[in-house]
């Protein structure tokens, strides 16, 4: 009997497995992994199948029936709030036959109802009657809701996994916790949310995202403000940095952690602040702030913090707003970058903030990485590609391989 889940059959377990093993530690990954549409499925299965996923701020859904699509590769999950004021994560797809059961990416709805048949569901999943009466006797409706997907609530951020046993997250939290509250997580809306759809497998999108040895070179804009992109500046910087955190109230504890075991896909957390240069507040153009101080914060530290709340959900936490970044894979050599940004949920346009300056940063930025990834997959596509040696730079991208690669021989190997 076979053991393993369905592949394609072009790329068997063995072939997977031995593409595994011959991977050299601390060189980019080979052709297959951002080329074959093997490998992708496999990724929207187990990784993305797998792992947590932030989908958005609980102040994206103040009243009860509002809600949100999260959706990558195969899946679309419905994220709502029911009418005692719980939050809901549903596969939105139709118990019936299968149809989409909510077609508008969000709004505000008292039931969703299938647009094929008109099953129709309450907001907690559960089916409703009616529409039922020509179904064989003995169906019993409560044996189709609209199947659920994890979702956990971590100072407002959500997050939801299509796991039936998802990745820890508990003891990640705990340890972020006392790191992120002076920020008033829960305090924020989002203001602005951005796509950059990019010609690359999602993994070259993440791994850009994941190191800065090209921030010099690519993103004068980020450079000028951003220690992170020279070693010897962040080091020489970072006391003075820490001296200013413990002034402005916030600790300098620093997290890396990532699960190399192999049972856990995109299992791993990240907590550190940097310095950025003198005179830049925040991610501004001109250094000066963007917008009121977040949470407890008491004055502006001159610092940025790189959160990563598992493998796929990195962000960007400033004294002043949060951005935060998804790569979602949308077929083998297509991924859609989404932005978010948020401030405090008090401010308002226009007194508060000016919302093109306050996107102005990541939104160039973003626009750049588009082409680099996108020129970085058409190199790669090449039938001479061989990746190479990563730099001291690019440790993230070392981790973000480990817990892929890992997870991946786990599910086949023997
Ligand atoms: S597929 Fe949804 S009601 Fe038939
Ligand atoms: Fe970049």
């Amino acid at each position: 009997m076979p053991t393993h889940p369905t592949l394609h059959p072009a790329l068997s377990p063995d072939k997977l497995c031995r593409l595994i093993a011959r991977q050299p530690p601390g060189f980019a990954l080979e052709r297959d992994f951002y080329t074959s549409d093997a490998i992708y499925q496999y990724d929207l299965q187990h990784y993305w199948g797998e792992s947590w996923h932030w989908v958005g701020h609980s102040s994206q859904l103040p009243n009860s029936g509002d809600y949100f699509l999260f959706e990558f590769g195969t899946e679309s999950v419905i994220i709502t709030r029911d009418e005692s004021g719980q939050l809901h994560a549903h596969l939105n797809v139709c118990r019936h036959r299968g149809s989409r059961v909510c077609l508008e990416q969000s709004g505000n709805a008292r039931r969703f109802t299938c647009p094929y048949h008109a099953w129709s569901y309450q907001l907690n999943g559960e089916l409703r009657a009616g529409r039922l009466h020509l179904m064989p006797e003995d169906f019993k409706r409560e044996d189709y809701p609209l199947l659920p997907a994890h979702l956990v609530e971590y100072q407002g951020l959500l997050f939801i996994s299509l796991a039936a046993n998802p990745p820890p997250l508990a003891a990640e939290l705990a340890r972020l916790a006392p790191l992120t509250q002076p920020f008033g997580l829960e305090q924020l809306k989002v203001v602005h949310q951005a796509s950059y759809p990019v010609a690359a497998n999602w993994k070259l999108a993440l791994e850009n995202y994941m190191e800065c040895y090209h921030c010099a070179p690519s993103h004068r804009e980020y450079a000028r403000s951003h220690s992170i992109k020279d070693p010897e500046a962040f080091v020489r910087m970072t006391p003075e940095l820490h001296r200013r955190c413990i002034s402005a109230g916030l600790p300098t504890t620093e997290i890396s952690m990532t699960d190399t075991s192999g049972q856990h896909a995109g299992h791993s957390a990240y907590y550190r602040r940097y310095p950025l240069y003198p005179g830049y507040d925040t991610g501004s153009e001109d250094g000066q702030p963007l917008a009121p101080l977040l949470g407890t914060l008491s004055s502006y530290d001159g610092g940025a913090t790189d959160l990563q709340i598992g493998m796929l959900n990195n962000f960007l936490l400033y004294s002043d707003h949060v951005v935060g970044y998804r790569f979602l894979p949308t077929g083998p050599q297509e991924t859609e970058i989404q932005t978010v940004w948020l401030v405090q949920a008090e401010a308002e346009a226009g007194r508060d903030y000016d919302l093109e300056k306050l996107i102005w940063l990541w939104d160039v930025t973003t626009q750049a990485d588009e082409k680099i990834i996108r020129h970085n997959q058409a190199g790669v596509n090449s039938l001479h590609y061989r990746g190479g040696p990563l730099s001291q730079m690019e440790g993230g991208i070392a981790d973000f391989y480990s817990n892929y690669l890992s997870t991946l021989a786990n599910r086949y190997d023997g």
